[in-house]
């Protein structure tokens, strides 16, 4: 008999649920249902993380191997490349990529071909919800008609009148707001932002969530859900392009921007600290912004503070590398055969994640202008060929006094907190520090160089 699945039903003890896409947000949030006593699938692609899973063993750094042993032990955690296992679940999170192609514009073919999987599997009264990161319309537009394929309605709906509006199932948007490596906030901690394409599937949604985080969120729509995540992500992209840019003119003023944050981040209201750096990275940031300047454009809308923060943020790089060519040029060398020595590929400190990584454009730049590259990192012992570069044939170099006294000049790209900053310092020639990692350091100032 078909089960019956009201949106009270999400509220139940033991629910099973899918998570489609075991990435950073979904291993994690597959975790946390599993920790909250329901049975979980992951569902995947990627045939090599499937048997890792089902073998106990992680694949993200932060994500401990014992937490998934314990889960697949227990039988509350499986994960699997076969979707049509879709039909058993009574709730299916959607967690697949969003990047930007080649033309930076949304590339939402795996949102597509998940919901296709969805549609081709889906039952009477079952949840689904979309947490990647998308333009606001994404969730009505796009995934509802092709769940709709399946025969099965979602009409949709608003306010009071829609309260008990009849649907065969149930969809919702809510963001993810995972930062991979937080230690402060875990899953659990961070509220969450629900909405649904009916009041129905809002409350459904939020009676699910509601089980594995102290705050829900609700809101009226699906579009203010996604519109939410995106807020959160501009915010931070336009505030790192506001204090880069306000580090290059107090270069040039030799004024010390971290003492100024630092000063500045003494008012107790009003002002948010944002670090200045060599340039953005990670999944989100760089990205997700220009998924709704894309979608602007629609509406015949200029998003400026998008388009001049990813100028400004853009430019980044290619500051290191002019601070690392005149940091030569003031010890009489070109950077044209200088032996270099990279620290820190991950695109920000103690993350195994390098996606989208200033490192990998500052080692392009610096190659492109003929210098003789090495690479340290703990959390990458070699490189791999990616999307936009091959660094295939790179491996981290090691860091010992005598290595680094070998380099013309060690730039500091990533501030991981493994790295003893006084002994780089006091073997290295020259440093260019990126980060300000050397600020406690009394000794050596003649050598490093900020930028
Ligand atoms: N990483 C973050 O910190 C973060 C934070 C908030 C939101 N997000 C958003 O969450 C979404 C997922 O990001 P992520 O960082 O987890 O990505 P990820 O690349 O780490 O993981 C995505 C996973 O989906 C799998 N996958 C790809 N296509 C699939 C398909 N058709 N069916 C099933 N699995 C498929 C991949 O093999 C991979 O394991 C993105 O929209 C991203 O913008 C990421």
């Amino acid at each position: 008999m078909a089960t019956d699945r009201r949106p009270e039903y999400f509220k139940g003890a033991q629910l099973k649920v899918g998570i489609i896409g075991c990435g950073y947000v979904g291993l994690p949030l597959a975790l946390r249902f599993a920790e909250a006593g329901h049975r979980v699938i992951g569902f995947d692609t990627d045939a090599g993380k499937v048997s890792k899973l089902n073998a106990g063993k992680s694949y993200i750094e932060h994500i401990p191997q014992t937490k998934i042993q314990q889960f697949v032990n227990s039988r509350h955690f499986s994960a699997t490349t076969d979707f049509t296992r879709l039909r058993e679940v009574d709730a299916m999170l959607i967690c697949v990529p969003t990047p930007l192609d080649e033309r930076r514009e949304p590339d939402l073919t795996y949102v597509e071909q998940t919901a296709r999987s969805a549609s081709e599997n889906l039952q009477k009264g079952q949840l689904v919800v979309l947490e990647s990161t998308t333009y606001p319309g994404t969730t009505e537009e796009l995934v509802l008609p092709i769940l709709e394929r399946s025969g099965m309605r979602c009409p949709l709906g608003r306010g009071p009148e829609a309260e008990n509006i009849l649907s065969d199932f149930w969809l919702a948007f809510s963001p993810e707001r995972e930062d991979p490596g937080n230690k402060q906030f875990g899953l659990a901690q961070i509220p969450k932002v629900v909405g649904g394409v009916n009041p129905p599937s809002g409350r459904a949604a939020q009676a699910l969530y509601a089980q594995i985080v102290g705050r829900v969120v609700p809101v009226s729509s699906t579009q203010a859900a996604e519109m939410a995540k995106l807020l959160e992500n501009i915010f931070r992209c336009v505030n790192i392009a506001l204090v880069n840019e306000l580090k290059l003119l107090c270069l040039r003023m030799g004024v010390d921007i971290w003492e100024v944050i630092d000063a500045a981040s003494t008012k107790p209201f009003g002002f948010m600290p944002f670090y200045p750096g060599p340039g953005l990275g990670g999944h989100c940031i760089p990205v997700d912004p220009f998924y709704l300047s894309w979608k602007a454009r629609e509406y015949d809308f200029a998003t400026r503070f998008i388009e001049l923060a990813g100028e400004v943020n853009t430019a980044m790089p290619y500051h290191v590398v002019e601070a690392v060519a005149q940091a030569l040029n003031q010890r009489e060398k070109s950077l044209k055969g200088s032996r270099l020595l990279l620290l820190g590929v991950a695109y920000k400190k103690d993350v195994d994640d390098l996606r989208e990584s200033p490192s990998l454009k500052i080692m392009q730049l610096l190659l492109e202008r003929g210098a003789l590259l090495d690479y340290n990192d703990p959390y990458f012992p070699q490189l791999h060929k990616m999307r936009h570069y091959d660094y295939s044939h790179m491996k981290s170099a090691p860091l010992t006094p005598h290595s680094l006294a070998s380099y013309d000049c060690v730039v500091i790209a990533t501030d991981h907190t493994s790295y003893d900053y006084a002994a780089i310092a006091d073997a290295a020639k020259l440093v260019v520090d990126t980060r300000n990692a050397t600020r406690r350091l009394l000794r050596n100032r003649e050598k490093i160089v900020l930028c």
